[in-house]
C-alpha cells in the first residue's frame, strides 16, 4: 500500500451537523466545559482512554465536530467508547441515536471533510467566511493546551491556505446573504452623504449589526428611538445625533434623510399619522429600511409617502439569488479543493522522511568521530600539525555534505 495512505488512515472525524440532525439536537454530543480548562481536560482524557494521539474539537450552532488521530478501528465499540466518554451515563436510546446520526470518516474523507469546513462549501450558509476563524480559533486553543501535535497541525495548516485560496480564487464569499447587509447595500446604492440624518428605530439585535456597519461607512449622523431608552444610549457610541424614548419619536424635531425601523411588534404600527409627525412637513423623498418581521410601517405609509421602501421581503428574494450564485461557485470550489489535497499528500509525505532523517546528523557525526577517534587514530598522531588541520577540515566538509544528499534526495523523490 501507498505509504502516505497508511499515514493518512490514521485521521478521523466524528461529527453531528445540521444536515444530519435539528441543530438542538447537536447538544447530544457537545462536550460540557463548564468550568474554566475544563474543556481541555476533558479532551486529555479522552485521549488517554480512547489511546488517541492527538484530538481537536469544534462546537459552533450548526456542528460538533472531533478531529483526531490514532491507529484504532473506528468500529461500534470504538464508538460506544467514544459517546460514554462524551456523556458517561449514556443510555441505549442516546446510544441509538448518536450511532444512527454521527457520521465517522476516515483517511482521505476526513482530510476532504475538515478542508470543505475551513473553505465554508460544507456551510448552512455556503460562503461564510465565519467558519474559518472559528475553526482556527478552536485549534489554536487545542494546540496550545496540547491536545493536538503534528498530524493535525499539518492538516489545519493545509486547510486554512486551500479555504484562502478558494476565497481568493472563486465567487463563493461574493454577494451578501445576510439581510442587514443586504440593505445596508441597498443605501450605499443610493449614495448617502456623511451628513445624511439617519432615524434608527428599535435597539436589538439586528439594530447593533445596522450600527456596526452606519460606523464602517462612516455614516454617522444618527439618532436612535427605542423602547426601553437606555439601550438606545449605548447604541449611540461614536454617533452624533440624539437617543429617545419610543414615546418622544412624534416630536422628534431634527429631521431625517433615511429611517432603519426594526422593533419585534406583533403588527405594524408606524402609520400614517405618526409618520407625518415625524417628518414635520418635509416633503424631500426619504429612504426607508423596514427589517421588522412583520413590518413596522403600515401599507399606508410605504405607498402613500414620498419613499423607497426596503423591505424585508424584497431582500429575502435578493438573499435567495445571491445564495444559488454562491452554491454555483461550490463545483469551483471542490476542483480546488482536490488539487490541495493532492499537495496535503505530498506535505505529509515530506514530513515523515524528515522525521525519519532527523538522526542522519547524529550518525554522520558519530561516524566521523570514530574514525578519527579510534578507527585512525594512530595514523593521525603521526601527522604533523598542518596535515592534522587539513584532516580535520575535510572531515567537517564530508559531514556537512553527508547529512545534505539523503534530504536532497528525499526532496528530489517527492517532486517526481
Ligand atoms: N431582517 C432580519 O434578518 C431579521 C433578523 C432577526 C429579526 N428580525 C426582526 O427584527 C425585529 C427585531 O429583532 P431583533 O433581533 O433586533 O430583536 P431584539 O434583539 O429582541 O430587539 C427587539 C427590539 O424591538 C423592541 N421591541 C420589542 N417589542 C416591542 C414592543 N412591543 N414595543 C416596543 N418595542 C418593542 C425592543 O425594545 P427594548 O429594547 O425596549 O426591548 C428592541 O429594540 C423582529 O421583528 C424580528 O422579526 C429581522
Amino acid at each position: 500500500m501507498d505509504n502516505r495512505l497508511d499515514i493518512l488512515q490514521g485521521y478521523k472525524i466524528l461529527t453531528l451537523t445540521f444536515r444530519e440532525v435539528p441543530t438542538h439536537r447537536l447538544e447530544e454530543l457537545v462536550l460540557s466545559n463548564d468550568l474554566e480548562g475544563e474543556l481541555f481536560g476533558r479532551l486529555e482524557l479522552m485521549k488517554k482512554h480512547l489511546g488517541l494521539d492527538e484530538i481537536f474539537y469544534l462546537h459552533t450552532c450548526n456542528r460538533v465536530l472531533f478531529f483526531f488521530y490514532g491507529n484504532q478501528e473506528p468500529d461500534i465499540n470504538f464508538q460506544l467508547r467514544f459517546f460514554r466518554q462524551i456523556n458517561p451515563a449514556l443510555t441505549e436510546d442516546q446510544f441509538n441515536f448518536l450511532a444512527d446520526k454521527v457520521k465517522l470518516l476516515e483517511g482521505e474523507q476526513a482530510i476532504h471533510h475538515l478542508f470543505e469546513i475551513a473553505a465554508s462549501v460544507d456551510s448552512m450558509v455556503v460562503g461564510e467566511r465565519e467558519i474559518l476563524r472559528q475553526l482556527r480559533t478552536a485549534y489554536e486553543e487545542c494546540a496550545l493546551q496540547g491536545t493536538t501535535g503534528d498530524y493535525i497541525r499539518l492538516a489545519m495548516q493545509q486547510a486554512v491556505r486551500s479555504a484562502k485560496n478558494i476565497y481568493n480564487n472563486t465567487r463563493i464569499g461574493e454577494k451578501p446573504i445576510s439581510i442587514v447587509s443586504l440593505s445596508i447595500k441597498a443605501l450605499l446604492e443610493r449614495n448617502p452623504k456623511a451628513t445624511d440624518k439617519i432615524l434608527l428605530i428599535g435597539a436589538g439585535q439586528t439594530m447593533n449589526l445596522v450600527c456596526k456597519f452606519l460606523r464602517k461607512h462612516n455614516l454617522k449622523n444618527v439618532s436612535i428611538a427605542n423602547r426601553t431608552l437606555d439601550k438606545a444610549r449605548k447604541l449611540m457610541n461614536g454617533f452624533s445625533g440624539s437617543a429617545m424614548n419610543l414615546e418622544d419619536l412624534e416630536n422628534y424635531k431634527e429631521g431625517f434623510d433615511v429611517v432603519f425601523a426594526c422593533t419585534g411588534h406583533s403588527s405594524s404600527w408606524i402609520n400614517g399619522e405618526l409618520y407625518s409627525k415625524i417628518l414635520k412637513g418635509d416633503t424631500d423623498r426619504k429612504t426607508v429600511v423596514d427589517l421588522a418581521v412583520p413590518t413596522n410601517f403600515k401599507p399606508e405609509v410605504s405607498q402613500g409617502f414620498n419613499m423607497d421602501y426596503i423591505q424585508v421581503e424584497d431582500l429575502r428574494k435578493i438573499a435567495r439569488a445571491n445564495m444559488a450564485f454562491r452554491e454555483k461557485e461550490v463545483t469551483a470550489a471542490k476542483a480546488i479543493l482536490k488539487t490541495q489535497f493532492d499537495t496535503f499528500k505530498d506535505t505529509l509525505e515530506q514530513r515523515q522522511i524528515e522525521k525519519a532523517l532527523k538522526t542522519i546528523p547524529a550518525q554522520v557525526k558519530a561516524v566521523k568521530e570514530k574514525a578519527m577517534e579510534e578507527v585512525f587514530k594512530k595514523d593521525l598522531e603521526n601527522l604533523d600539525e598542518n596535515s592534522l588541520a587539513l584532516v580535520h577540515r575535510m572531515m567537517d566538509y564530508m559531514e556537512k555534505k553527508c547529512v545534505a544528499i539523503p534530504m536532497k534526495t528525499a526532496k528530489k523523490a517527492i517532486r517526481k
